[in-house]
């Protein structure tokens, strides 16, 4: 029986005929040797030697160890090893993210990074809005965008949920989501908050201000995009998806629906499970090449080592990079920060995203001492007060709602 090595280190691969990995890897063996279990379990070998791998097989399908640095091993994958019309993310996330977590030599493993051919991201279409056709529907051009996530997460009759979007818009707020576990729970069924919502979008338009509000459709795969449709018949704005509980092929259902005229908000709840240990899972950034891939508008990226979700500046800015790079022929995905947002923050955040961004805040709006609209205001105030390059304390000695906002909750 032959003996094969998936070794090929130093070799300079064709970078449109290879899926091109980067694992971050724990193992008390020799790292060549993690390696090469990796590389031989996600394509042609298994535990053993086995009678039926062939030269051709080999030569053609094998994947490749290319370079180690440290813990940091790049493995490529031959495009051909990718089924991506019938099998699409699921298939690929089964190759590159597969059965390697089981394998009980390595002590840890995380997929760091991937890089697609050409000819696999040729099958995908990317986002149908992206950033720009976001800020085109709203009328905002340039400032960072300023949302807010309906508070509390579950409870509110579509009627209040309503309010709570028309005072958010009046207050100046540019977008407005469902919380990620409400869809169509009894005290809230989901075509009668959509058609609340849509009346209070309508009321702003009128009174000359744009706004849009996602619509959590996040159901199972059978139901999305007749859901999708129906939403969108019933007067939404945006229609808002968690990737990770529902899958890519999800997002990718409802974003390549042709009915569907209006953008996709993608949300990550239980994304920490695979993306919160740095030595363990997948980083998030892998994450946003998926969701670019399939159509996602919007995109949760964490909050930049500001805000109560986890996450460094560095890793936020690579999630940042994924959504808004122009090595992939996709429009630009709109980089969403959300979780403990509140306008002292605000400064942190554009300083380190700059202003092509959604900031968007929850508690930090619901909690104002003056209530939503007020809420909103300061939100708003903190936007302009950092993209104007105007110390926010100062500006907030002219801005009442901002001043409240920083006696209650301070800056960062
Ligand atoms: C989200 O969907 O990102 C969270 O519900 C944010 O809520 P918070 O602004 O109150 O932290």
């Amino acid at each position: 029986m032959n003996s094969y090595s998936y070794m090929a280190l130093g070799e300079e691969l064709d970078k449109d005929a290879y899926v091109i990995t980067k694992y971050r890897v724990s193992t008390d063996l020799p790292i060549e040797k993690a390696a090469e279990a990796i590389a031989a379990e996600q394509s042609t070998g298994t535990w053993t030697g086995i009678s039926t791998l062939n030269d051709d097989v080999f030569s053609k399908y094998a994947a490749k160890v290319t370079a180690i640095d440290g813990d940091m091993v790049t493995i490529a994958y031959p495009e051909e090893d990718f089924s991506i019309r019938v099998g699409a993310v699921p298939q690929i996330l089964s190759v590159i993210s597969g059965n390697l977590y089981g394998l009980g030599a390595l002590k840890g493993v995380r997929l760091e990074d991937v890089e697609f051919p050409k000819g696999i991201l040729r099958q995908y279409k990317g986002p149908k809005f992206g950033d720009k056709g976001l800020r085109e529907i709203l009328h905002h051009p340039e400032k960072p965008l300023v949302g807010t996530i309906v508070k509390p997460k579950i409870g509110l009759s579509p009627e209040d949920t309503a309010k709570y979007i028309y005072e958010a818009g009046s207050g100046g707020l540019t977008n407005g989501k469902d919380d990620e576990t409400l869809v169509d729970q009894v005290f809230c069924p989901i075509e009668a908050r959509t058609k609340a919502v849509a009346e209070a979008l309508d009321r702003l338009r009128e009174e000359g201000h744009h706004m849009v509000h996602a619509i959590n459709i996040s159901t199972n795969g059978q139901d999305i995009r007749e859901l999708a449709e129906d939403v969108q018949s019933w007067g939404a704005t945006q229609l808002m998806v968690d990737v990770i509980t529902c899958g890519y092929g999800a997002v990718q259902a409802v974003a390549e629906d042709p009915k569907i005229k209006i953008p996709v908000h993608v949300h990550r709840t239980m994304h920490a499970a695979m993306t919160k240990d740095p030595y363990n899972g997948i980083a998030m950034r892998v994450i946003a090449k998926l969701v670019r891939m399939c159509g996602g508008d919007a995109l949760h990226i964490g909050t930049l080592g500001v805000g109560k979700m986890e996450g460094a500046i560095a890793e936020g800015k690579a999630n940042q990079d994924a959504c808004q790079s122009d090595d992939v022929p996709f429009k630009k995905v709109m980089p969403v920060c959300s979780g403990g947002m509140f306008p002292g923050i605000v400064p942190k955040v554009v300083e380190a995203a700059g202003n092509n961004v959604q900031i968007q805040a929850g508690g930090g709006v619901a909690g104002h001492p003056e209530g939503v609209r007020a809420g909103a205001k300061a939100m708003c105030q903190a936007i302009d007060s950092a993209f104007e390059g105007i110390p926010i304390e100062e500006y907030a000695k002219t801005h009442h709602e901002l001043q409240l906002a920083l006696d209650r909750w301070g800056t960062k």
